[in-house]
């Protein structure tokens, strides 16, 4: 393993609330995978923040009749409270125009705008765009509607047509208008800076035939796919005010800012750099993380985000040449909600405010824990999937309640009732006792090999696998029945299960902290952080805590609605 490993999950735009499709997405594998690599004893930076620039955080602002800043600062807040619900913990939560991080990120995506500018990799090029008279402003395509260009017959937005998806080309709509003002857009010119994405596509296709056998194919295909078809010059400035200013000495950057997709994920960098210096480290001690081959880099993404992390951030990376490329880019699809038969996106215009679906609702109602069970269950890792409440509930009622918490509920209540609450001798274990002690450590491998590989669902599979074993094991031994004719018989019995409750806690914290926690503290377990190794048993005579129930059954029908 190496010695250390960045982990980023990509930043949030602050100008909305989390949905359960977000964290299912990118943050909760990302913290379930931080989690697993600490208690494997590896120096793990978890870094995230919110993505406050650029024109969605501006329009958002304009709709709202506030700052940008103001909406940013909103959202941002609202976003680090739903992580922490989830107990999602990163060692940082920056924000690219948050206060305390915006300095540092400003200097750091200035050098690097700086930096590939000086090396030549940008064209100078002024081009014709839309735009919006009545507001004063360049037209972004999704804010523009007009008669597609290609069936003639219906009005589409400037990015796709909203009936066949072909690409539009904005400046081909008939009669334009922008969604903004509802007013006629017009045609003028604008200057801006182009990185020369075709001159990264040798380098680019070796990288990511080197990652053969490690990336998720679809993240490969998607990426060489692109490189295939040629990789066209993309704009890296932009015609809005709400950003960093372009660091150039030229009239014609006067009054634009570095594209959103090109600062943002230098947050990345530069939320590391400022978290470092809070410890008291030096300012560019960053660069430990970011340029060294002693530590590996991991970017966990939603599917539209595969194109900026698996192309063009790599590509700023070349040109720039300072920083290490990413180890990995593990990419989710998208997460629906499933309502009356049909999948629906959830989105603010269409969700009601008080769904459960959006993370804030969620937790005034139901335990992160099982939040996080669920999502894992059905991670999108190769293909789109569904949130659906029935399903939620149904297997929070059958799986953490039913099997999980049964068994350890079972357990500790047997042995507060009948040992004292202490862990009873285990000296007459029997060779079924032996033999389910000796699952643990294939389970903990199993299951430590499927995280390794970013396979949480089936890793989370395994840990559900051992939790049935367990249930069996208890059945098959019957305590309740020993109780009465064999007492040596039953203690034995009951201090396997004990111990296979330590496995179980160990197996859980990277999945469900929460339930670890509480597994732990009714154990009365030393709490010396969680390790990846097969517990040493708990000595017979120690006292447990008390018996709690570790999951809430859930009533059918609750309300999402
Ligand atoms: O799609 C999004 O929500 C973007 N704000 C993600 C940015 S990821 C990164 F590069 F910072």
């Amino acid at each position: 393993m190496p010695k250390r490993t960045l982990v980023t999950a990509g930043l949030p735009y602050s100008n909305g609330r989390l949905h359960v499709g977000h964290i299912g997405g990118a943050y909760l594998p990302a913290d379930t995978y931080v989690r697993y690599l600490r208690a494997c004893g590896q120096d793990v930076l978890w870094i995230c923040g919110s993505d406050d620039n650029g024109v969605a955080i501006e329009i958002s602002a304009m709709k709202e009749d506030k700052t940008p800043q103001e909406v940013s600062t909103q959202f941002h807040q609202r976003q680090k409270l739903d992580f922490e619900g989830l107990r999602i913990e990163f060692d940082v939560y920056g924000g690219t125009h948050q206060p305390h991080y915006q300095g540092t990120h400003e200097q750091l995506s200035r050098e690097f705008f700086g930096n590939i500018h000086e090396k030549g990799y940008f064209t100078k090029k002024t081009s014709k765009q839309l735009y919006d008279p009545k507001a004063d402003r360049f037209l972004p395509d999704r804010y523009v509607r007009g008669i597609c260009h290609h069936c003639g017959d219906h009005e589409t937005h400037g990015d796709q047509c909203d009936r066949t998806g072909a690409i539009i080309d904005p400046l081909l709509l008939k009669n334009p208008v922008s969604t903004i003002t509802e007013t006629p857009a017009e045609i003028r010119e604008t200057t801006h800076w182009y990185l020369r994405l075709n001159e990264f596509e040798q380098p680019l296709h070796e990288w990511l035939e080197s990652k053969r056998g490690t990336w998720r194919t679809s993240v490969l295909n998607f990426a060489l796919g692109q490189i295939k078809q040629g990789l066209p010059e993309r704009a890296m400035t932009r015609d809005i005010s709400w950003g960093i200013p372009v660091p150039l000495d030229d009239p014609d950057a006067a009054g634009k800012v570095l594209f959103v997709w090109f600062d943002a994920p230098i947050g990345y960098i530069s939320f590391t750099a400022q978290l470092l210096a809070d410890r008291g480290q030096p300012l560019d001690s960053y660069r430990d993380w970011w340029a060294s081959d002693d530590s590996e880099i991991v970017h966990f993404i939603g599917e539209d985000n595969t194109v900026f992390h698996a192309l063009i951030w790599p590509a700023m990376l070349m040109a720039d040449a300072r920083h290490s490329l990413p180890t990995q880019v593990v990419a989710n699809n998208f997460i629906n909600f499933r309502q009356d038969g049909q999948e629906l996106k959830v989105s603010k215009s269409s969700t009601p405010a008080e769904s459960p679906v959006w993370i804030e609702e969620f937790l005034k109602r139901y335990d992160s824990d099982a939040l996080r069970y669920y999502l894992t269950a059905i991670a999108p890792e190769s293909s789109r999937t569904a949130f659906d409440p029935a399903d939620f509930i149904a297997r929070n009622n059958a799986e953490l309640v039913g099997t999980l918490g049964n068994f350890v509920n079972r357990t500790l209540q047997f042995a507060g009732k009948y040992f004292d609450g202490q862990v009873p001798d285990p000296a007459g274990q029997t060779d079924a006792d032996r033999q389910h002690l000796a699952a643990a450590g294939p389970a903990l491998e199993a299951v430590g090999q499927h995280l390794r590989a970013f396979r949480f669902r089936q890793g989370l599979e395994e840990l559900m696998a051992y939790a049935r074993r367990c249930n069996e094991h208890f059945s098959e031994r019957a305590p309740w029945a020993s109780r009465k004719t064999d007492m040596t018989d039953c203690a034995a019995a009951i201090a396997t299960c004990i111990h296979a409750v330590q496995v179980l806690a160990v197996l859980c914290h990277p999945f469900m902290p929460g339930a670890a926690e509480k597994m732990r503290a009714q154990l009365a377990a030393p709490s010396t952080g969680f390790n990846w190794d097969v517990p040493a048993p708990l000595p017979a005579g120690h006292t447990l805590g008390e018996a709690q129930i570790l999951f809430e059954k859930l009533e059918a029908g609750e309300d999402f609605a």
